[in-house]
């Protein structure tokens, strides 16, 4: 039975990448659907995702699935994992606060599955003494994380904060996945 990946991406410079991870599950058999952000879209059309995924993008929350429950609900019942990569340090924020004021936070919120997070930011953002004891507090509580790679970064410096490669990413999740 295909296993169903459910990959979150936020608004990170590194949003275009979920597109090669997409192919890369998807060449190995995966069933993957795409969340988007509240400012993932300024970043990556929902288009883009929908094709290459041959599914629907849940971006709202306030409208019902087919089968009459809440999107946040039915998206995080059917996934077998829940994938954000990119993870923004603002997602990492909310869901370690609790916050549900989008559909991908709300759906990590309400998940029963494993989530894992591949976080990318600036160096600094991701040294910020606040986000490093928000992602310790989320690993304490069960979620899993994906290093960022050190090296250039989009703002011109180099640093502790890309995106891990694809092939961990893939790798830890079927790891997480079991598979
Ligand atoms: C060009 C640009 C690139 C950005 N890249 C990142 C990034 O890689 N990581 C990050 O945490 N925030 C990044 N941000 C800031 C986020 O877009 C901002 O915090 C936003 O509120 C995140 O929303 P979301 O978590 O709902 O997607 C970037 C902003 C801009 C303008």
């Amino acid at each position: 039975m295909k296993k169903n990946i459910l990959l979150g991406v936020t608004g990170s410079i590194a949003s275009f990448k979920a597109c090669s991870l997409i192919g890369l599950f998807r060449e190995k058999g995966y069933a993957v659907r795409c969340m988007m952000s509240r400012s993932a879209g300024r970043f990556i059309t929902q288009l883009t995702l929908e094709t290459l995924t041959g599914e629907r993008v849940v971006r709202g929350m306030f409208r019902l699935s087919e089968n009459s429950s809440p999107p946040h609900i039915s998206l995080a019942d059917e996934a077998d994992v829940i994938l954000v990569a990119p993870a923004t340090a603002d997602i990492i924020g909310k869901v370690s606060a609790g916050i549900c004021d989008d559909i991908l936070t709300s759906t990590v919120c309400a998940a029963g599955c494993p989530v894992v997070f591949a976080p990318a930011m600036n160096d600094k953002m991701f040294n910020n003494p606040i986000v490093r004891e928000k992602i310790e507090h989320l690993r304490q509580n069960g979620y899993h994380f994906i290093d960022p790679a050190k090296g250039p970064l989009a703002c011109g410096r180099e640093g502790e904060g890309r995106l891990a490669p694809l092939e961990r990413i893939v790798e830890e999740t079927e790891r997480v996945l079991g598979t």
